[in-house]
């Protein structure tokens, strides 16, 4: 066994960009503002160019931001939000979160994200907002979503997907508000937890502003109900470093997919990840779908003798969770969410996966998937 093939290389991220982060690091120490001030308003600055939005507003976590969007988008005790059960719990968390009910519409035949059709036959006259997740760096299909369900507000839950685009539109642009997470494993990371909503609308901006601060603008004058849900000056610093490199990354983990798919191809049993022709992947996850059973089995015993992190991202559709008490669904509620589950085995992917490596996990898959 080589050595030790992992799915996020933060150390590596380190070695290369180090100085960097330092020097923005002190800069922060030395000013003494710590919380919001100017490396956090050039910070969203920069972060809404990049997403082709008008405003981004910074936030505590990924789960915060979504929160404070389904909050700055009206939806609260009462009203649902049609949402895919193919996702982190982080999504349903939120919506139930701010007191509102998730309803789950299945993710597209053999794909991963919400189904657009499926989420119009799930709206009510209780439907607030439908949020799709453009899962793995891939984006929904915001366009078709947006004609099927007419003027709702679509919050894009963006965590995963900075950078993707799909028809010249970028994640966190596409709908009425979206959040971002900044988690260590996200292609895009802060030295901890962070968030960030984006939007057009000023009159949504404003109120994100208002939610993450106290509901203040001005000391000693609360507006509304908010909290405290800033992003660190420190975090936005290091964001900002990273930011300037994260096309390149983009670019490095779409050369790795290429590796993955050159190499991987024709192997019965195993379905890869594909898009369309007008969309951009960013790659946060390299998802093949395995048949169930021995073959999936055979293929993560072989990555595990080869030392190769994978993961399965996720085991369980999220209507199956214990959380959600009396609106937990029964297994078959979305056949297509619950065959990704079955299914799906994440492999290593990260801007410096080397040539060797790719060879190596892909061996270990051709080796399980032959067994
Ligand atoms: C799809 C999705 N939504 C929401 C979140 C929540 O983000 P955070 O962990 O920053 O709260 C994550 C990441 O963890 C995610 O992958």
């Amino acid at each position: 066994m080589g050595a030790r093939i992992a799915c996020v290389d933060l150390a590596g991220e380190y070695r290369e960009i180090g100085a960097e982060l330092e020097e923005a690091a002190i800069r922060v120490l030395r000013s003494g503002r710590y919380v919001l001030g100017p490396e956090c308003e050039a910070f969203e600055a920069e972060l809404a160019a990049h997403v082709g939005a008008r405003f981004a507003v910074g936030a505590a976590s990924g789960t915060d931001a979504l929160v404070l969007a389904l909050r700055a988008a009206g939806v609260g005790p009462g009203s649902e939000v049609v949402t895919s059960p193919f996702t982190f719990f982080a999504t349903v968390e939120a919506i139930l979160l701010v007191g509102a009910r998730p309803v789950f519409a299945d993710v597209e035949s053999g794909g991963f994200n919400l189904d657009p059709e499926k989420a119009a036959q799930a709206l009510t006259p209780r439907t607030a907002a439908v949020m799709p997740v453009h899962l793995y760096g891939r984006c929904a299909d915001v366009a078709s979503l947006r004609s099927a369900v007419g003027a709702l507000p679509v919050i894009e839950d963006a965590a995963q997907a900075i950078g993707a685009t799909r028809g010249g539109a970028a994640a966190g642009s596409m709908g009425t508000v979206a959040a971002f997470s900044f988690y260590p494993s996200k292609n895009l990371s802060a030295a901890g937890d962070g968030g960030a909503v984006t939007c057009s609308d000023p009159e949504v901006a404003e109120r994100v502003r208002l939610l993450t601060n106290h509901g203040s603008r001005e000391r000693d004058r609360h507006l509304m109900i908010g909290t405290t849900s800033r992003l660190d000056a420190l975090q936005a610093a290091l964001l900002r470093v990273k930011l300037g490199h994260l096309e390149a990354w983009a670019e490095a983990r779409r050369r790795a997919a290429a590796g993955y798919a050159e190499r991987l191809a024709g192997l019965e049993g195993i379905r890869l990840p594909s898009h369309g022709p007008d969309e951009v992947h960013v790659w946060h996850q390299y998802a093949l779908r395995c048949a169930p059973g021995a073959l999936r089995s055979a293929v993560c015993k072989a990555l595990d003798e080869e030392g190769a992190e994978w993961r399965h991202f996720y085991p369980y559709p999220a209507y199956r969770q214990e959380a959600l008490g009396v609106d937990r669904l029964p297994p078959g509620a979305c056949p297509e969410a619950e065959r990704a589950c079955d299914e799906v085995v994440c492999l290593p992917i990260h801007p410096r996966l080397g040539e060797d490596e790719l060879d190596r996990v892909a061996a270990a898959v051709r080796r399980g998937a032959l067994r």
